[in-house]
């Protein structure tokens, strides 16, 4: 390894030396300081320039070697150091800061005409014979934040809040890896930047929320924005957030123009839009560049909603000022999002595991951004209200993050006459017991565990590939089983004989016995995976792993108290108060127990030893993109190639390893991915893969 990666990189005299004092380096901390260097080095190759050297073990083994140093030697665990990013304790609330200037926001368009009408005022305003020059740049889509380096140290950072003052949230922001601690700068610099989630970690963050019976962010700037707020710096640091800078308000000294001191901060190591930033001498040229932007969308990692024209010289914007509301020298071109217009054919209620009832609108199939889309999750009855979208209506669809169609709007013109409205109603569905409401939640939940909708939904979680992975047991099978009563839990499944499911319909002696085979396999699941697949709220894979490794064993965690729950999880990092609470909940309710119990007769489980290791996932390292019409929702295989370590593309790219191809596929993906030597396969093939790995 070469230049800022090197090993052997020395630093100066070590730090704590008096006046006229000599002495030899000492070698931990050369050790410690050429760790530091390699690991900032590494965190800026992966997170701005997105071209790694190492993978993520090799980096992982840097980390740990730098944690140990830092165990040996704690004087050395300096604040600037990569392991101090996850401060101390949560805080007990977001302190509120005035920003040193105010934030203010931006005037729209969607129209080349209006982008005329803003280059003539702009030129009709600036002294005569100067000729601006513009910039053109991504506006991206997630949360604005101020930062403030002083003499190159991070040492603040706040929310936009109502644009003069925000919260004050640098721990948050110290977890950010893209965003050093420490730069090479001296002076004052305060910067404005968006904090994103890139699309492919939503997914994981998704699969994650999902597995744990949280409810999938909708987009990534909802997941931004509320991960930025919240007050556990450790949870913060699992969102994967990433901090983009688009201007420089304080920091004269960097250069005269916005895109030289963007360039400028790119070169100190700082994320900013500089890569995708286009210099314009004409309008005619604006008009190209956002157009070349508008192509490049689908294939930016992050979720743009259109561009920034900017004056590029630091005088000219001077000189243009601002208006109440906005400044004279930049204007936001935005990209209507792709939308289709269809209509709701029905709402129906779907019970979760969790007992929650989500409406879904039922939808004549439509497409949209490149999958058909039939269904539309409706949220819950405030949404519904809202909207008011009623059975019949024609409704607008959207793809909120290009991820999960939304009803956005209902086209009351065309309504047919006067449709009763939609009510949620007071007993579940599917059981009729009434539903229930929990405090502070808008979600009506069933609380009936016995519900066979809740059960049906357990049972397809409990089978699910990132937890027990049972193949052969689809919907159709757990729906027939739990209907006829054969199915009340998910211990009863290993009761299960072949004749009996042998008698159902399309079910042959042949395919029974590989239903009972699939499922007897399952009790040698690792622990973890057990744990993944009981669903316990809050509880997804990663945590089920960290609970697996506290507990050691099914029937050791059987035998825990409350008080053992607290003791044991709460320094576990990640674990915060809510979910050690839903853990000590779960373990307390006679059901689960019961439940727990019941599984432990059945022999499912071998404990620890069978833990998960993360070198267990079949598909790390391995890139997919995804396309045409799968026997699954896009959504669920996504899921499903995170949870096996694989990384999903939006597009296929240079490096896209495999592309899944679907039923109906446009010619443009395959040509794009014979081009760039992309493999083909099919659904079937990507089953294997899943299971067997390449
Ligand atoms: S420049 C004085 N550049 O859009 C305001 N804003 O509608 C100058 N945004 O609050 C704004 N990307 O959060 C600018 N490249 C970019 C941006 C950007 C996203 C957001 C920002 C701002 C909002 C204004």
């Amino acid at each position: 390894m070469t230049g800022p990666c090197q090993r052997d990189g020395r630093i100066g005299s070590p730090a704590g030396l008096g006046f006229g004092e000599t002495r030899k380096p000492m070698p931990h901390r050369d050790h410690h300081a050429a760790l530091v260097r390699e690991i900032r080095a590494h965190d800026h190759r992966y997170y701005v320039l997105d071209d790694p050297l190492i993978d993520d073990r090799a980096y992982d083994a840097l980390y740990a070697e730098l944690r140990a140093l830092e165990a040996a030697y704690p004087d050395l665990a300096t604040p600037d150091s990569p392991t101090q990013r996850v401060g101390g304790a949560p805080r007990a609330d977001l302190r509120t800061v005035e920003h040193a200037v105010p934030m203010l926001s931006l005037d729209n368009t969607y129209s080349s005409a209006d982008l005329a009408e803003f280059g003539r005022r702009v030129r009709d305003r600036l002294p005569k014979g100067t000729e601006p020059t513009f910039s053109v740049e991504p506006k991206l889509d997630g949360a604005s934040v101020e930062i403030l380096y002083r003499d190159g140290r991070l040492i603040g950072g706040s929310t936009r809040g109502d644009g003069i003052r925000g919260e004050e949230i640098l721990e948050n922001l110290r977890t950010i890896r893209s965003l050093p601690l420490t730069i090479d700068f001296v002076g004052p610099i305060t910067l404005r930047a968006e904090v994103v989630i890139f699309r492919s970690d939503l997914r994981a963050i998704n699969a994650e929320r999902t597995a744990a019976g949280e409810p999938p962010f909708a987009n990534p700037r909802n997941a931004a924005s509320g991960s930025l707020r919240m007050l556990d710096p450790r949870v913060v640091a699992r969102r994967r957030l990433r901090a983009i800078v688009w201007a420089v308000v304080e920091g004269e000294a960097l250069a005269a123009t916005h895109s030289a001191a963007l360039r400028r901060l790119h070169e100190l190591g700082l994320p900013t839009t500089w890569p995708e930033l286009r210099i314009c001498h004409s309008l005619s040229e604006v008009d190209s560049a956002i157009a070349d932007l508008a192509d490049r969308r689908d294939g930016l990692p992050f979720d743009i909603d259109g561009c920034v024209v900017k004056v590029d010289r630091f005088s000219d914007q001077m000189s243009l000022g601002f208006t109440a509301k906005f400044p004279r020298w930049a204007i936001a071109y935005k990209y209507r999002a792709e939308r289709a217009m269809t209509r709701v054919r029905d709402i129906v209620l779907q019970v979760g595991r969790t007992g929650t009832l989500t409406p879904v609108a039922e939808l004549e199939p439509i497409a949209l951004a490149g999958t058909t889309v039939a269904r539309a999750s409706l949220h819950n009855g405030d949404v519904i209200r809202e909207l008011d979208v009623r059975v019949g209506d024609r409704v607008g669809i959207e793809k909120a993050g290009e991820i999960i169609p939304q009803v956005v709007l209902v086209d009351l013109a065309v309504r047919d006459g006067d449709p009763p409205p939609f009510v949620m109603p007071n007993r579940c569905p599917v059981c009729g017991t009434p539903v229930e409401r929990r405090s502070g939640q808008v979600a009506l939940r069933c609380p009936n565990a016995a519900c066979p909708g809740v059960v049906k939904a357990s049972v397809w979680h409990f089978a699910r590939r990132f937890a027990m992975d049972i193949d052969h047991l689809g919907e159709v099978l757990i729906t027939e089983l739990v209907e006829r009563g054969l199915v009340r839990d998910v211990a009863d499944l290993y009761d299960l004989a072949p004749a009996t499911i042998a008698g159902l319909s399309r079910m042959g002696s042949r395919s029974a016995e590989n239903v009972v085979s699939a499922i007897a396999s399952s009790r040698d699941r690792p622990f973890d995976r057990l744990l993944t697949g009981l669903g316990i709220d809050l509880v997804g894979p990663v945590a089920a792993r960290q609970l697996a490794e506290a507990a050691g064993s099914l029937s050791s965690l059987l035998a825990w108290t409350p008080a053992e729950v607290e003791k044991r999880l709460s320094g576990v990092a990640g674990f915060g108060p809510k979910m050690i609470e839903s853990v000590r909940a779960f373990l307390a309710d006679p059901r689960e127990r019961a439940l727990l119990q019941k599984l432990v007769d059945r022999g499912v489980s071998r404990g620890l030893e069978a833990t998960s290791e993360p070198a267990a996932e079949p598909l790390r390292g391995i890139s997919f993109c995804v396309t045409g019409e799968l026997s699954r929702t896009r959504e669920t295989v996504h899921g499903d190639i995170v949870a096996a370590g694989g990384i999903v593309h939006d597009s296929v790219k240079k490096g896209t390893t495999f592309l899944v191809a679907g039923e109906k596929v446009g010619r443009s993906k395959l040509e794009a991915a014979r081009g760039r030597g992309t493999k083909i396969i099919d659904e079937v093939e990507l089953e294997r893969l899943l299971r067997d790995g390449p």
